[in-house]
């Protein structure tokens, strides 16, 4: 079986998104892939609850508690190495895990490391998203699907879905419009990436 490792810092909304995609298209008989834990650097994140409650092994590693970033992604590392199977490495997947991760990691998990950016890559990488797609006047916002490299918010893109900015919208307002396809978005583009595509 291949696992699945989700990285959360908050509410963990992506994270349920592909939570319920997994149980309803049962990925695991279909790819032989199951969500096998969900970590956060935040104790409070909302979302650890929801994974427990699907019986979802949780983990918390609070970025606090190391003297640097270096030593933060080591033991993130290796925390996440303990659910790989034998020649089936895990595929670590970023859902709202708002931690800047060091080449090195980055390295580790070539080409099964996975994120999701609220807006339409390559234009705002970075935060404040749609506060800036607003203040720019862009008539379109989004949400990128990418292989994650060693620059931020780089690398392939697996899927993107656009929405429109609308008269009066607010950070809120377009963050919601997009989170909406976020959720869709996601569990399509790792079910694309499980099936081999
Ligand atoms: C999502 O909008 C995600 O795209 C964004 O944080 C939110 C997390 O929501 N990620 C980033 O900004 C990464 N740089 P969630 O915790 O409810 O999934």
């Amino acid at each position: 079986m291949k696992n699945i490792v989700i990285l959360i810092s908050g509410g963990g909304s992506n994270m349920a998104a592909l939570v319920r995609a997994a149980s309803r298209e049962n990925w695991a008989k279909r790819y032989g892939a199951r969500i096998a834990a969900v970590i956060s650097n935040k104790a409070d994140a909302k979302g650890l609850e929801f994974a427990r409650s699907q019986g979802i092994a949780t983990e918390l590693l609070d970025h606090r508690a190391y003297a640097s970033r270096e030593a933060f992604d080591a033991a993130l590392a290796d925390l996440i190495g303990g659910y790989d199977s034998p020649g089936q490495p895990a595929l670590v997947v970023l859902a709202g895990f708002m931690r800047i991760l060091t080449p090195a990691f980055v390295e580790r998990f070539a080409g099964r490391l996975t994120n999701i950016h609220p807006s339409l890559l390559p234009s705002f990488t970075g935060l404040h998203t749609h506060q800036r797609a607003i203040a720019a006047g862009c008539k379109f916002a989004g949400a990128t699907v990418h292989l994650v490299t060693a620059e931020l918010d780089h690398g392939p893109i697996l899927d993107q879905a656009v929405v429109p900015v609308l008269q009066g919208d607010t950070e809120d307002s377009l963050a919601a419009r997009v989170l909406t396809q976020e959720h869709l978005m996601y569990p399509r583009a790792i079910a694309r990436l499980l099936q081999g595509g």
